[in-house]
């Protein structure tokens, strides 16, 4: 392949995510062939360790996170990754890993090319970016060669104020487009698949707007708790952890205009207008238009206080202020402890004007939905009504569709880790967050965070396994009822 040569440098070697995503999307890279031919992983952490040891703890991590992947190729990998040791806060550290990469590009021809990433907590994002930028390691004179590129994990700030902060932070050592700011639902296929789905399909474009869709329902279900986050989950909630990123990321791709062409920026300036085209929540209404949950053992988890208040389910409702959108609200709703793993999409289209058949009332003609399945059971239908054979005029809703799993079946779905490495390594950021839409979506929510703070009690216990609290129907119009997926 003719990708960049390139060093990933990896701060955050022992944490989780390093641990359970990105040594086994690394891996499975290199044992499909993807990856550059010059490519070296440089682990910079505090522990005291050399490369063998750094080796045999990916290793580790591969048995215990992704045992499915055949470790065949695994002696060639490990060859690539390397360990340097150094404090995040240590000009020292930093100066030695500036010596560690250069002797790096020597040997294995890596021409400076080199990716940041920040697997670390993001507290910790602003001392190392700013010790980047100290060693020279950041921004490039014109007479050297190669590319420096960093990338950024949620959450991306706590609120309007911090992710700004933040923003400019990483703005003061690198540009826009050397930063890669990770939502992991936009390497999934089938949330990149939305653009290919409206895009690359002339029928359902004429009916995508405020005419021909009643609402839209977009839902991120899990199934489980906050399993041993408790802490980190208590202190975030729902609408921080999943509705700010995953679930308006899925709101812009779904409601915004076509991009002039397909490159990262003509892309994402459609997505951050679709996202300030939601009109602002007025605080008085925001009692009326979002509702909170919590599910009956949350205060039991470990790492929670027991008077929590946070919210394990959020739902809210969106009207749009564009001219494709007006009328035609979009509801949201992000949930832990539901009767099962579900996100989609769905597209509920108006009812017909006049029913034909005898016998029928207009609301038991079941108007059309167009179900955009995330995950699981990946794939794209369309619930319409047919004639149920026989001597009577009888409508049975009946489902047009196709499963990934059935037309794509030599093709398995790679993690979304995998897609989005590639991607830094390609040098294209379609699939990652610009500042300004990051900053869009916490402009949206903070008011609606600090409204929360002022009625605590607001938050709606439910049983787990349920599809939370009966208040969040009270978010819906006349006629409209959330979908059990
Ligand atoms: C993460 C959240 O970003 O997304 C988690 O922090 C959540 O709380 C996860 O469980 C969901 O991701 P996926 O890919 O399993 O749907």
């Amino acid at each position: 392949n003719d990708l960049d040569p390139c060093v990933f440098v990896l701060f955050g070697a022992t944490g989780d995510l390093t641990r359970r995503k990105l040594t086994p999307a690394l891996y499975a890279l290199h044992r499909e062939g993807l990856l550059p031919k010059d490519f070296v992983v440089l682990a910079y952490a505090r522990r005291d360790k050399d490369d063998l040891v750094f080796r045999a703890d990916l290793k580790a991590n591969m048995a215990e996170f992704a045992p499915s992947i055949p470790l065949d190729k695994w002696d060639s990998f490990e060859q690539r990754c390397f360990y340097v040791r150094g404090e995040f806060d240590s000009p020292e550290g930093f100066a030695a890993l500036r010596t560690k990469l250069e002797s790096l590009d020597t040997e294995t021809n890596t021409h400076h090319n080199w990716l940041f990433y920040m697997a670390i907590p993001p507290e910790q994002y602003e001392g190392v970016v700013g010790h980047l930028g100290a060693a020279g390691l950041s921004r490039r004179g014109m007479t050297e060669q190669g590319w420096a590129r960093v990338i950024v994990e949620k959450p991306f700030g706590y609120d309007l104020e911090t992710s700004r902060h933040l923003n400019a932070a990483l703005l003061e050592h690198f540009t826009e487009d050397q930063v890669y700011r990770i939502d992991h639902y936009l390497g999934k296929e089938t949330v990149q698949n939305i653009l290919f789905f409206r895009f690359a399909n002339e029928i359902f474009e004429p009916l995508w707007n405020h005419k021909y869709v009643d609402h839209v329902q977009i839902t991120v279900a899990e199934k489980i708790g906050v399993e041993g986050r408790g802490n980190f989950f208590d202190a975030t909630g729902m609408t921080r952890d999943v509705l700010q990123n995953h679930a308006l990321q899925i709101v812009s791709l779904v409601a915004m205009e076509p991009p002039v062409r397909l490159d990262a920026n003509a892309i994402r300036d459609e997505k951050v207008k679709a996202i300030r085209g939601i009109r602002p929540i007025p605080r008085e209404d925001v009692h009326k238009l979002t509702v909170r949950g919590q599910y009956d053992s949350y205060r039991h988890e470990e790492g929670v206080p027991p008077g929590s208040d946070t919210e394990t389910f959020v739902a809210m409702k969106f009207h749009m202020d564009n001219w494709r959108w007006a009328g035609t609200p979009f509801y949201v709703r992000c949930a832990k402890a539901m009767p099962k793993r579900t996100t989609e999409v769905a597209v509920q289209f108006r009812a017909i004007p006049q029913v034909l058949f005898a016998k029928m009332k207009r609301d038991e003609v079941q108007p059309n939905v167009l179900v955009l399945r995330i995950q699981p059971d990946e794939g794209i239908f369309l619930q319409m009504g047919a004639k149920q054979p026989g001597p009577d005029m009888t409508l049975h809703p009946v489902n047009l569709g196709f499963l990934y799993r059935d037309e794509f079946k030599d093709m398995p779905i790679a993690d979304a880790y995998e897609r989005l490495i590639l991607d830094t390594i390609r040098g294209d950021a379609s699939l990652f967050a610009r500042g300004d839409e990051v900053e869009a979506a916490w402009k949206l929510l903070t008011p609606v965070l600090e409204a929360w703070k002022e009625r605590p009690h607001d938050v709606q216990p439910y049983f787990t396994g349920t599809w939370g609290p009966e208040k969040a129907s009270t978010l819906l119009e006349p006629g409209q009822t959330w979908r059990e997926p």
